[in-house]
């Protein structure tokens, strides 16, 4: 795991955004694996702007979304495919029929998860995974007890996870308590993956993640068997890890190492 410890969430975004427009200006027809939620919104902002600015394009790139809650059409404000219309793929140069989020309105939602792993393939496999951190350690939809190699698949939200994305939903309206999610095998199939994590409500997941030990309790500890995951983390979302002065050290010799390489 490569951890980078910045002062701000705006830092962790800037940071984020920077990985994804490397990528495509190395890559322009990358596949980029997409999260909703909170935290990636600062990031979306940025990319929107660099896109505006002709920065970078999206033009010949792929997306695939994390997960979406089984039993919301697209159409429902509430959706991730909503989600991902609203807050970037309105904004941007992107063909709408390459972006591709798990169908929560399918007739046969166990057929429609097999086609999405297929889909997967099909494209290539993902370049690039964006990640957020669940208080609970998980990613996409995968609560604890996931299977660390698991695919995509309908999964039950737990009651914290339930309660955290309540703030999304109106009183009174309907809350799915399943959802469609890639598997934490199909997330470990990307070539590279960046999780942002912010805040203190994080701290102790970030904990689990980066010095707990490899275990479904925790499903983002998973991350510690990719060879190229990198997580950016917050002032206080790093704030319980015990050995946070060497992983600021070895930060501090890798952009020296950087700087020396593009000296030479
Ligand atoms: C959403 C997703 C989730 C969120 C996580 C954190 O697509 O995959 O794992 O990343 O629940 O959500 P926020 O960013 O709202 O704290």
């Amino acid at each position: 795991m490569h951890i980078v410890i910045l002062p701000t969430a705006n830092c962790v975004a800037e940071y984020g955004a920077t990985l994804f427009i490397d990528q495509l200006s190395a890559k322009p027809d990358s596949v980029l694996g997409l999260a909703t939620g909170s935290t990636p919104l600062a990031l979306y902002h940025l990319l929107i702007a660099a896109n505006q600015q002709q920065q970078v394009s999206f033009a010949c790139a792929k997306t695939f979304n994390l997960d979406e809650y089984l039993g919301l059409n697209s159409e429902h404000p509430q959706s991730y495919r909503y989600f991902m219309q609203q807050h970037l793929f309105n904004h941007i140069d992107i063909l709408p029929e390459n972006t591709a989020i798990p169908d929560g309105a399918a007739a046969d939602p166990v057929a429609a998860c097999a086609r999405y792993e297929q889909q997967i393939i099909a494209a290539g496999g993902i370049d690039l995974q964006l990640l957020g951190l669940g208080r609970n350690g998980h990613i996409g939809f995968n609560e604890p007890s996931s299977g660390l190699r698991s695919r995509t698949r309908i999964k039950t939200l737990t009651a914290a996870t339930i309660a955290d994305n309540a703030r999304f939903f109106q009183t009174g309206d309907y809350q799915p308590h399943l959802s469609i999610t890639m598997g934490i095998g199909t997330i470990l199939d990307a070539r590279k993956i960046v999780l942002l994590a912010t805040g203190v409500t994080k701290a102790s997941a970030v904990k689990a993640m980066i010095e707990g030990p490899l275990a479904a309790a925790c499903p983002a500890s998973a991350l510690q068997l990719h060879q190229q995951a990198t997580i950016v983390l917050d002032e206080a979302a790093a704030s319980e890890l015990a050995d946070i002065e060497f992983y600021r050290h070895i930060e501090r010799e890798n952009q020296a190492l950087l700087k020396r390489l593009k000296q030479q």
